[in-house]
């Protein structure tokens, strides 16, 4: 496995390789991670994961300063899974001048995470576009965990026609249900046993979604009021149509819910997809 900081030193290495995949991430690797990268493996000749921590997608109060920097081990795993090439640029690497042109996605940005992480789809957007023209993969995974950002990236490589399949993937659970992410750490003990609650809620809004309930801000709105009396404060419960995030419509039957909610300091997101009953 080769460990690259510059794109120079990239593109040299990447020249003949006939098709890569790029998993990109932020590092402080977990099980989820390294699933992408087995999953996306044996579709292709060289698989790249990128390894940066992207001021640009977070908020000026949110913890970009005490992201966890796990590089060491992040490598360690990654060599165990496969992995081909490591990019770890620097910041100078990636931004050697303001990044003032960016990439702006349109409404689905500016709602649910969006809406409470004002500009940070346009983050996400502009470094994987970055990351994209660096590596220039044929293809590239990103997990469920993160829906909003999946179709984000979706869209935008489709609009934009970037020459690129994206890969979804299924999101990775600690047994007890919660989500493995990287913020996870940032739980104390009694944080980390209320944590798969989230998980549960969504659960249970999928329950009745599935029996046939249709008052949909009724079931949201239930779904929040449970999980505010246990002690979180919920930024939102949301079900959704799929494809764009919006509210369904009568007759769309591809729906997922959405939840995102703060346990103490620490800010949760996960997700299901759910069929609406014919
Ligand atoms: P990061 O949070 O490090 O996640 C990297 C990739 O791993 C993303 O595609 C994310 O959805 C996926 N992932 C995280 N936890 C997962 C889980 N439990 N199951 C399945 N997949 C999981 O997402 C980012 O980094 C950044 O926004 C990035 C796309 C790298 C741009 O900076």
């Amino acid at each position: 496995m080769d460990v690259i900081h510059t794109v120079a030193e990239l593109r040299a290495r990447l020249a003949h390789e006939p098709g890569n995949a790029l998993v990109p991430t932020m590092g402080n690797l977990h099980e989820g991670h390294i699933r992408l990268v087995e999953s996306i493996r044996p579709q292709s000749a060289c698989t790249v994961v990128s390894i940066f921590v992207n001021r640009l997608q977070f908020g000026p109060r949110e913890d970009f300063d005490k992201y966890p920097r796990t590089f060491a081990s992040d490598c360690a795993k990654l060599a165990a899974a496969g992995c081909d090439v490591v990019f770890a640029p620097d910041e100078a690497e990636i931004y050697p001048e303001p990044q003032t042109y960016t990439v702006e996605p349109p409404e689905i940005a500016n709602i649910l995470d969006g809406a409470v992480r004002p500009g940070h789809f346009r983050g996400v957007a502009t470094v994987v576009l970055k990351l994209f023209n660096m590596v220039a993969p044929r293809a590239a995974i990103f997990g469920k965990k993160d829906y909003q950002q999946c179709i984000v990236l979706n869209n935008m490589a489709r609009q934009l026609a970037l020459p690129i399949r994206i890969i979804l993937a299924e999101t990775v659970r600690a047994p007890d249900g919660l989500a493995l992410s990287s913020r996870n750490g940032y739980l104390s003990a009694p944080e980390r046993a209320e944590a798969p609650q989230l998980h549960a809620t969504l659960l249970r809004v999928a329950t009745e979604v599935h029996a046939g309930k249709r008052d949909y801000r009724r079931i949201e709105l239930s779904a929040m009021a449970h999980l505010a009396e246990r002690g979180w404060q919920p930024d939102y419960v949301a079900i959704r149509r799929r494809t764009d995030l919006m509210p369904p419509l009568e007759g769309d039957a591809e729906l997922v819910v959405l939840g995102a909610a703060k346990l103490g300091a620490t800010r949760l997101i996960d997700n299901l997809e759910l069929a609406a009953p014919a």
